[in-house]
């Protein structure tokens, strides 16, 4: 008989590097193998299951609503896609939500929305504005988007008209944009790009150009919203409105679900057929993300978010002090946080395995640490002891 791993390879594109676990069930912020073998995972799911596997509310919600029907088409009003919009509008500066099944779905819906929005004010205010070295997902306007050319080069020729500029470098910006730029894309704590915070400053001062030239700041929330960074929404730290907010990873507690929040100027700029989605907004995923939504807008849950990653943090800069010649330096805000490891990065995530400990590399010199945001100090400190053990090794 085939092993899962040959089917794998007969039946699925090879597109992605997989490892050598077979996992069979999951509960909390671990996973079992086939042997029932557990493994403490640190990424969950790339920042999907923010309460962990198989959370008890998340599941109470999704049974509920299959109990009443699982999917009716966007020509239904529905109600539990409202209260999660709802919650969605109540919680940020937006006033109405598109829901998605993805992120790079919901930045293709700003990408729209943006280029709507300059078009009405004139005819050449199409430009669009992102980083080098960004992540904003990977169909064909997306990876336009991303700053990063190993996801575009084969597949050009690309979307036109969009720039791409130094992280933090506030006097290229300036050169970049002008009237004719009718939008930026930003992550305020960049993720693939190895978890890099953009400064308050310049945040500030790309403000006061978005106002300047009138374009749209599209803060692209998608892995550093619903708390990941601390914030409900990380631009909350900051002296910034955005115009846009997209979300997906965490929105739909492990169900696929993506959304595009706009504010209440451009909420007449996208009307009737100029956007939609068969799937986007599914009543189950919608369920499931009021259910995230209400665990993680409880008083208190915010602070225990930025407490737990200060504590580890603190704890990291303390095991870069003892193993100098490995970890180069340690980044990051709430439960999102990228330990540089340079070269050692690959070595320290497959001998994580053999640990049972679940890493993930990102910028490949990166150790990506994106745990459920429930995790416990028991297990916070789990994590810390046999990433020790395995740096003593390395
Ligand atoms: C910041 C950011 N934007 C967009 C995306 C794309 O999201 P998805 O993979 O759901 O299309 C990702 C995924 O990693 C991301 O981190």
């Amino acid at each position: 008989m085939k092993s899962i791993f040959e089917k794998d390879n007969e039946y699925i594109l090879n597109l992605y590097k997989r490892n050598n676990l077979h996992i069979t069930k999951a509960e909390g912020c671990y996973l079992y193998d086939s042997n029932g073998q557990s493994y403490l995972d640190m990424f969950s799911g790339i920042a999907v299951n923010s309460l962990g596997q198989r959370n008890k509310e998340v599941i109470k919600a999704i049974e509920k609503q299959l109990s009443k029907y699982n999917h009716l088409s966007n020509y239904f009003v529905s109600e539990p896609v409202i209260d999660l919009a709802q919650f969605l509008v109540e919680f940020s500066s937006a006033s109405k939500v598109f829901f998605t099944n993805s992120g790079a779905e919901a930045n293709e819906a700003a990408i729209k929305l943006a280029r709507k929005f300059g078009r009405t004010i004139d005819i050449d205010k199409t430009e669009i504005v992102t980083f080098y070295n960004s992540f904003h997902g990977r169909t064909t306007g997306t990876m336009t988007l991303t700053g990063q050319e190993k996801y575009k080069d084969s597949f050009a020729p690309v979307l036109p008209q969009i720039k791409h500029v130094k992280f933090n470098d506030i006097d290229e910006l300036k050169k970049v944009v002008s009237d004719r730029t009718c939008a930026m894309f930003l992550e305020i704590v960049q993720g693939e790009g190895g978890v890099r915070q953009l400064c308050p400053k310049y945040v500030q001062e790309l403000s006061e150009l978005a106002k300047k030239h009138n374009f749209l700041l599209i803060i692209d929330e998608i892995q550093t919203g619903l708390c990941r960074t601390g914030k409900l929404f990380s631009y909350q730290s900051l002296d910034v409105v955005p115009d846009v907010i997209t979300l997906a990873k965490g929105l739909g507690g492990g169900l696929p679900l993506g959304a595009m929040l706009v504010s209440e100027k451009l909420d007449n700029i996208l009307q009737h057929g100029d956007h939609g989605s068969t799937f986007g907004g599914n009543p189950v995923a919608c369920a499931a993300g009021t259910a995230v939504l209400k665990t993680i807008t409880k008083e208190g849950f915010s602070q225990q978010v930025t407490g737990k990653g200060e504590y580890i943090i603190n704890k990291l800069k303390s095991l870069k002090k003892r193993h100098p010649k490995i970890i180069k330096e340690i980044r990051g805000k709430g439960l999102m946080i990228g330990i540089d490891v340079g070269e050692f990065a690959n070595v320290i995530k497959e001998r994580g395995i053999k640990h049972c400990l679940l890493l993930n590399v990102t910028s490949n010199s990166v150790i990506r640490i994106l745990p459920p945001l429930n995790i416990s100090y028991g297990e916070i400190d789990e994590f810390l002891n046999k990433f020790e053990l395995i740096l003593k090794e390395t």
